[in-house]
């Protein structure tokens, strides 16, 4: 598949990013056929089997949408965690063999058994980053398009600028660029586009949506949450990630103490007396003050494309001047 198929069937230029405990095959459907590429994480489908029943339905659902509207859905991916605490890995790539899924995201290892086998039946693999070196990494196992991980990203996000990250990449990188990070309006989309990528990362805002399945309390806390109430800490997996400060405090953890933890080996859960993240501890980006209330994908969506559209014409004539 080339990048020019991955586009077919989109009205804007959106991934919406997988998220572990919130998106799942109504949120995905919703997505892709509103014109955005849809996610989610292999692990939210359990046990394993579940991820062949996932692939079908949403399959079934895409190309009864296309039969019923005579128009395309967008492409839909799934995300695999590539670390050795995931034991499901083999298998369910293998279910994603199986299905020919159109596009594959890679999270922590390099990819290479991944890629290999994506491309064997013609799908693409994206890899997400945070940092260059590990961009590098997966550019040299061969992946068709990295996701830049940027500052004030919802989840284990990165720390540095998309301004600083697309730049270093662009320099020795010629496939698909994706930035993520905060974006949760139209405007926002469109600067990914001049910044020179393919496609903006959205994953918070899609959590706020009726067919996400967060709790709801987790919904409704980033719907009225902002910026400063998201805290970067390693406290909860070991390695650094945002998540809202009042899930903390309603977990009975004080702020200032993950303020100041340190990191230590990525875990998710060592046995130590402390709330579970993604459960207790909600993850969400800086992008939440953008995002008023839970909606439906496609009010979202139309949100995102008339914020898009008149950013787009507000620019123009000062560009051509
Ligand atoms: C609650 C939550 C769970 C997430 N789980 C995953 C995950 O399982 N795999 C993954 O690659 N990224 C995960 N992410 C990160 C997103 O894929 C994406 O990088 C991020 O949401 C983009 O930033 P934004 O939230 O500011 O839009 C998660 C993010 C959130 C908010």
């Amino acid at each position: 598949m080339k990048l020019a198929e991955l586009k077919r069937g989109l009205s804007l230029p959106v991934i919406g990013a997988p998220m572990f405990l919130a998106s799942g095959v109504d949120l995905v459907v919703a997505q892709c056929t509103h014109g955005v590429i849809g996610s989610f994480p292999a692990l939210n489908a359990r046990p394993a089997e579940e991820l062949d029943r996932w692939l079908t339905e949403i399959t079934e659902r895409l190309r009864r949408f296309e039969a019923q509207t005579g128009r395309l859905a967008a492409p839909f991916a799934v995300n695999l965690i590539v670390h050795g605490s995931n034991a499901r890995l083999d298998e369910d790539l293998a279910t994603i063999v199986r299905h020919k899924v159109p596009l594959v995201i890679t999270s922590l290892a390099a990819p290479d058994k991944v890629v290999e086998a994506v491309h064997g039946y013609g799908g693409m693999v994206f890899h997400d980053v945070i940092a260059l070196r590990h961009a590098q990494k997966a550019a040299a196992s061969g992946v068709d398009g990295l996701i830049l991980v940027c500052a004030g990203a919802g989840g284990h996000g990165g720390r540095l600028s998309p301004f600083a990250l697309t730049a270093e990449v662009r320099a020795f990188f010629d496939g698909a660029i994706v930035i993520g990070g905060a974006i949760a309006d139209g405007r926002a989309v469109l600067a990914t586009q001049a910044l020179g990528a393919d496609f903006a990362y959205i994953g918070t805002a899609f959590l706020a949506t009726e067919e996400s399945i967060a709790a709801p309390g987790h919904k409704q806390m980033v719907a009225e949450s902002s910026a400063a109430e998201i805290l970067y800490t390693p406290m909860f997996s070991g390695t650094h990630g945002n998540y809202l400060v009042p899930s903390m405090v309603a977990a009975g953890v004080d702020p200032q103490e993950a303020a100041l933890a340190q990191p230590r080996k990525m875990d998710f859960g060592d046995g130590k007396p402390r709330p579970k993240v993604w459960k207790d501890i909600w993850g969400a980006g800086q992008g939440v003050g953008q995002i008023p209330a839970v909606v439906p994908t496609a009010q979202l969506i139309e949100r995102l494309t008339r914020e898009y559209d008149a950013a787009r014409q507000a620019l123009v004539p000062e560009m051509v001047l």
